[in-house]
């Protein structure tokens, strides 16, 4: 046993030594580069353009491959394929002086060409191993395209629907958004950037660009550092603890400072406190942006506020390719800041093997046998499928059983609405290189599930955002003649993402118009909703007997409603993040405080609106089954903990209904009494489970000192002793209470 030890110990002294080697021989090599780099070749390194495969910017770089050619760029966007960026990384090393390899980076958020749900919609799953899954196969197509980085995970918490880019993001809460984070970057960095099938990770956008005033893309965000803290940073910093190779610098201003060029976040807080040593990349023509925002007047001012400041990587901006060089030679700036900027670029390079060959993601044959493969169209069928959120299962009037699931032996099924035979939007905002012709829409779906002997009826209704009415009748027409109807509304798939705020949540055009009429029938509806935002669907939620949250599923979208619609698959997806009743609560989340006057209906001064509810119309974590669960008493096994202690708390779930399904057990906690005011509730712990019909299980969670830890009153991040309760349950709203003290 002792020499099967001595053993062990010496293979690890030995890896990590020759780790260490691998590392101090590349930073000799990174030395020698740029001890014979001129200004102009490193100042190369410094800029990010794009090529014309893609449009995701205000602006179009033309003679990218002039740029190339010249060494005046180190990295490339929006270019893919093998055979492309083969052709792109020839120019540069066959025909610059010192053969320096690009990076080519993508927009891949939720898939490369197999494309999956939204990233909101794939919060909805709850489910890490399925989101890590997704990016390990999208980490598997972008680099079998010559993909070396993607643009991705987008870690913004989002409180405000009206952004649109809250379908990119994990929704509204902290604990689930880090959780995600991590998820992500494992799927997209895999074994290790450098490994073939794997690709950088990029944090952003750094930071706290969801909070954007009013809801409007690339607006003011202005909070307290101890807000920033508690709520918006540890998603990112979550992600960099996973081992996140670059970060990118957000549009909106933080604090007052433009987020690129603001010190505090791009080297105290990223560098200094959260130990990140890859390196930044601005967002696109942000450097440029910090004149508009109205901190400096010119390129060279703007260039060296965000170089000074800890941005390495100018996105498209081209301040850097035209600045740096003449401030260093003015002496404005010091050389040696750029060297640290090309340091942390040619490292990457590096760690990705593109010295040694820089056509090693460029491979034809291997993107051939990559792209698209059935398990991967299969996955995104899977994760689709657990994506889907049940809002609303109700009984039709003199009728025992529920809507759904329903029958496949249907005689006349009716699929209606602008969203039930649209393949364009299947996929999505930031749907990267996928291919909506490829989607499968609802209504190929419900055909390939049902029975011969059905007879699915279609009827489009109205257009997803324009006030014609002229499709009702025949729409009218085709409910008459159902049995039952599928009604697929929602918004079109650019109605979110970038630049995408919307100043109502309602449904978009006259399709509320169109659910009234279908209603009017009589006939059973069942709303599948397709959607990047929260919408206030109050009406349908009061009329229609069963509702859908699918988002925008992706590839396979058609094939995994219709799964769930038929019962194939038991919806077992929650809410990331709160459905308003109306925009004017907004900004509403189940983490909110308690105030100094809660809401209290009998009486006038207390915090409440006097022509709307407090409530939201769905919570957060909400979401129902084809089954039911029932939630035990909770048990603590200590009433009272030290800091020194773990505190363990069970809950028995009972699958009290007639199938199998699974239940995403949240663990909520409120801290009663604070140096500061601490949230109603926070989300600490979750755990999908499945059961079987009639299966009790005894949930435990393990909650530690670090779970109850708060930024204090002198930003002290901490505990304070005090009563503390915990909550456990299916949603933030309908939870099992217990209490304990923290001594
Ligand atoms: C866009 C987005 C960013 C994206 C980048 C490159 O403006 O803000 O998320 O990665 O530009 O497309």
């Amino acid at each position: 046993m002792q020499k099967f030890l001595t053993l062990i110990c010496l293979v690890a002294l030995l890896t990590a030594c020759s780790k260490e080697n691998q590392t101090n021989r590349v930073d000799s090599r990174i030395d020698s580069l740029i001890n014979v780099m001129t200004l102009e070749e490193k100042v190369g390194q410094l800029s990010l353009y794009t090529s014309d495969w893609d449009v995701t910017g205000p602006t179009m770089r033309q003679g990218y491959k002039e740029d190339i050619k010249k060494g005046r760029v180190g990295a490339i966007f929006n270019a893919f394929t093998a055979k492309y960026t083969r052709e792109l990384q020839e120019m540069a090393v066959k025909e610059t002086r010192l053969h320096i390899p690009l990076i080519f980076g993508y927009d891949v958020i939720h898939g490369h060409r197999t494309i999956f749900p939204i990233p909101l919609g794939a919060a909805a799953s709850w489910d890490m191993e399925a989101i890590e899954k997704s990016d390990r196969i999208a980490a598997e197509e972008a680099s079998a395209e010559g993909l070396h980085w993607a643009f991705s995970p987008m870690l913004d918490i989002a409180r405000d629907p009206r952004w649109g880019r809250i379908a990119e993001g994990a929704g509204e809460d902290t604990y689930l958004g880090s959780r995600i984070a991590e998820a992500r970057v494992r799927g997209l960095q895999g074994k290790g950037v450098g490994e073939l099938n794997s690709v950088m990770a990029c944090v952003k956008h750094f930071a706290a660009y969801g909070a954007a005033q009013a809801g409007r893309d690339y607006h003011t965000v202005d909070m307290s550092d101890r807000m920033f803290r508690e709520v918006y940073l540890p998603p990112y910093a979550a992600a960099i603890k996973a081992g996140a190779a670059t970060v990118m610098s957000s549009f909106n201003e933080f604090d007052g400072v433009p987020a690129s060029g603001s010190k505090y976040l791009m080297t105290d807080l990223l560098r200094g406190e959260l130990k990140f040593n890859g390196f930044v990349v601005s967002d696109y023509t942000s450097i440029m942006e910090m004149i508009p925002h109205g901190v400096v007047a010119d390129t060279a001012s703007a260039a060296a506020l965000a170089l000074e400041a800890g941005v390495d990587m100018d996105m498209q901006a081209g301040f850097y390719e035209e600045a740096l060089g003449k401030l260093v030679k003015k002496g404005t700036i010091n050389e040696q800041l750029i060297n640290t900027s090309v340091r942390r670029i040619l490292k990457k390079k590096f760690e990705l093997g593109l010295f040694d060959d820089p056509y090693r993601y460029s491979d034809v044959e291997r993107e051939k046998n990559t792209v698209m493969k059935l398990e991967f169209l299969e996955a995104a069928r899977d994760v689709a499928r657990k994506s889907i959120v049940l809002l609303k299962n109700g009984q039709l009037p003199r009728q025992e059983k529920l809507l759904l699931p329903l029958s496949k032996e249907v005689k006349q099924l009716a699929v209606i609405g602008p969203l039930a035979d649209a393949r364009k939007e299947m996929i999505g905002s930031w749907s990267a290189a996928g291919d909506w012709k490829k989607s499968v829409t609802l209504l190929e779906g419900i055909k390939a599930a049902v029975s011969p002997k059905t007879n699915v009826l279609f009827a489009r209704g109205c257009n997803i955002s324009d006030d014609s009415t002229t499709y009702f009748a025949e729409a009218v027409r085709v409910a008459d003649k159902a049995d039952v109807v599928v009604l697929a509304l929602g918004e079109g798939a650019w109605m979110t993402g970038e630049a995408a705020s919307r100043a109502s949540l309602a449904l978009p055009g006259v399709q509320q118009k169109l659910v009234e009429e279908i209603a009017k029938t009589g006939k059973p509806i069942v709303v599948v909703l397709m959607n990047g935002r929260p919408l206030t669907i109050n009406w349908i939620a009061g009329h229609i007997p069963a509702i859908l949250e699918t988002w925008f599923l992706g590839t396979q979208a058609g094939n995994a409603i219709a799964d769930v619609l038929f019962g194939d698959f038991n919806p077992s997806g929650k809410l990331p993040v709160t459905f308003p009743r109306s925009v004017g609560q907004i900004p509403i989340f189940y983490n909110m405080k308690n105030t100094g006057r809660p809401m209290d209906r009998n009486n006038k001064y207390t915090s409440k609106y006097l022509d709307e509810e407090n409530e939201p119309l769905y919570p957060f974590g909400f979401g129902l089954s084809y089954t039911t669960f029932e939630y035990g008493a909770i048990k603590l096994l200590k009433e009272h903990i030290t800091t020194q202690d773990e505190l363990t708390v069970l809950c028995k779930v009972t699958n009290t209904g007639t199938r199998a399904g699974e239940e995403v057990v949240q663990l909520y906690v409120r801290d009663l009494i604070g140096s500061v005011t601490r949230p109603v509730k926070e989300l600490k712990k979750f755990q999908k489970i499945t059961l079987q019909p009639g299966e009790s299980r005894e949930v435990s969670f393990t909650l530690s000192i670090q779970d109850l830890a708060f930024y204090r009153s002198n930003m002290s991040f901490g505990t304070e002793p005090g009563d503390f309760h915990v909550f456990i349950g299916g949603n933030s709203r309908d939870t099992k209470a217990a209490k304990f003290v923290l001594d």
